[in-house]
């Protein structure tokens, strides 16, 4: 993409107007509106908000998101169902208090009643009396693969849900509607399973040691060396966890006197790395290109906070695919954005990764974009790899940069080996490197 292509987008109103010359909603988005390109038949019945993009410059598709609208009624019912346990657990909090009830949970010590609260506030009232209530459909534990269906260990709790003891039994065949195995490596055969057994009886389940002392094997690099060509950067470099990869790699790169623009519904490792780092974090509205373009604006119009010198760098930070809201991040316009205010982008993709575009790389490749206007890629093993652990890919400069700065980088232990040949193989497999179809039709079986 071209910097005259990007202010086209952003001068110009085609990124606000539809294709039948709509006007967009405040928000930049379309409501209402549909430009599927799907046949009618996958259309959901009740599609209400549609985010609606289309910029023949950037690229051909017409870019489109539906979102069903909770129904007003199942609305009502879930907020009368939350003010109904409200009261009661104020009730029942009272009964408690007059020690009418048992209270299980945390309690001040009685010679610190006169100290400030350290348990007492609202998500601990959440917990005990909302959470506790419903806490056996969360963290079962499970037994077998997490495939399409699954095994549980059954259990049964004697006093509401407060502990739970085994009852011996297994719950088999249980439909599976959470687990992230989105392409289905994560099995206990098969080609993946098989590769991590020989590598497992080659290297062993663990290393014992950090890269930068004795932890760096030979398939550390073999996996970093394939990490790049997948995403067709010009260096990687991988960590033993996803989480890790966000709270660890951000503080490295930002600190005082650079600001970060972080998406309003960014992950939690986001979060952390950010308030870790140091740097003022300012939050956009989900998604919204008006919204970050005046936090640029302002930005640059003021710089920092007293003493107006110019930031030193503004990272934004976005993810692929939002994991709760399933949206997709507006790339070419997140682009278009950076390059005309000079900020730089760190893109997420633990969720879009191997699972989104015509090749399985991402939402980059979904949108037909050059990876090397993303500055710092991420991305996690955890999802469409059924593995473990994250990635960080981009320029040399950066990679050699991070090898030496980051703390999980230098800190912590590094991967386990048939974790590492689990990533090679199932993304060998997506790439098509094994000599078979197998990656692109489970890909393509997802996106469509
Ligand atoms: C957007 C995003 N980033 C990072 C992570 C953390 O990854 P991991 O679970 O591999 O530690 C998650 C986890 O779901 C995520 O959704």
């Amino acid at each position: 993409m071209t910097e005259s292509s990007a202010n086209k987008l952003l001068n110009g109103d085609a990124c606000h107007r539809t294709s039948n010359g709509k006007r967009s909603s405040k928000n930049g988005f379309v409501k209402n509106h549909c430009v599927f390109q799907q046949p009618q038949k996958y259309r959901r019945p009740r599609e209400k908000n549609q985010n609606v993009t289309r910029n023949s410059s950037l690229y051909k598709k017409p870019f489109s998101e539906s979102f069903e609208e909770t129904p007003l009624v199942v609305a009502v019912l879930t907020y009368m169902g939350y003010g109904i346990l409200t009261v009661f657990g104020y009730l029942r909090d009272f009964l408690r208090y007059w020690s009418m009830e048992k209270c299980n949970v945390a309690q001040e010590k009685e010679e610190q009643k006169d100290f400030v609260p350290l348990y007492q506030d609202f998500e601990n009232f959440y917990t005990r009396n909302l959470y506790m209530r419903i806490r056996d459909n969360w963290n079962r534990p499970i037994c077998s693969v997490p495939g399409a269906k699954m095994d549980l260990v059954e259990r049964a709790s004697h006093d509401y849900n407060w502990t739970f003891e085994d009852t011996g039994r297994v719950v088999k065949d249980v439909i599976n509607m959470g687990s992230y195995n989105y392409l289905g490596f994560a099995e206990n055969t098969g080609a993946c399973a098989d590769a991590a057994i020989e590598v497992t009886q080659k290297y062993g389940p663990g290393v014992g040691s950090t890269r930068c002392e004795m932890g760096n094997l030979d398939i550390h690099e073999e996996l970093e060396q394939l990490v790049t060509r997948f995403l067709g950067v010009e260096s990687s470099l991988a960590f033993g966890m996803g989480f890790a990869t966000n709270s660890m790699n951000i503080p490295a790169l930002t600190g005082k006197g650079c600001l970060i623009l972080s998406d309003e519904l960014n992950h939690a490792s986001l979060v952390l790395g950010a308030r870790l780092s140091g740097s003022p974090i300012r939050v956009f509205k989900h998604n919204n290109m008006i919204s970050l373009e005046k936090l640029l604006r302002d930005a640059i119009a003021h710089g920092q906070p007293r003493t107006h010198r110019p930031w030193k760098k503004i990272l934004i930070v976005v993810e692929g695919i939002y994991s709760m809201e399933g949206s997709i991040v507006r790339l070419p316009e997140v682009i278009a954005l950076k390059k005309r205010y000079k900020a730089y982008l760190y893109l997420d993709e633990a969720h879009s990764i191997g699972a989104l575009g015509p090749n399985g790389k991402g939402v980059v490749d979904y949108f037909g974009l050059d990876p090397k206007d993303v500055d710092i890629m991420m991305g996690t093993f955890t999802k469409s790899f059924g593995a473990a652990g994250g990635y960080i890919g981009g320029k040399k400069e950066l990679i050699d940069y991070l090898r030496r700065h980051s703390h999980s980088a230098l800190y912590a232990t590094s991967m386990s080996p048939p974790v590492i040949q689990q990533i090679i193989t199932s993304m060998k497999i997506i790439m098509g490197e094994d000599g078979t179809t197998l990656g692109r039709c489970q890909t393509m079986a997802l996106i469509t």
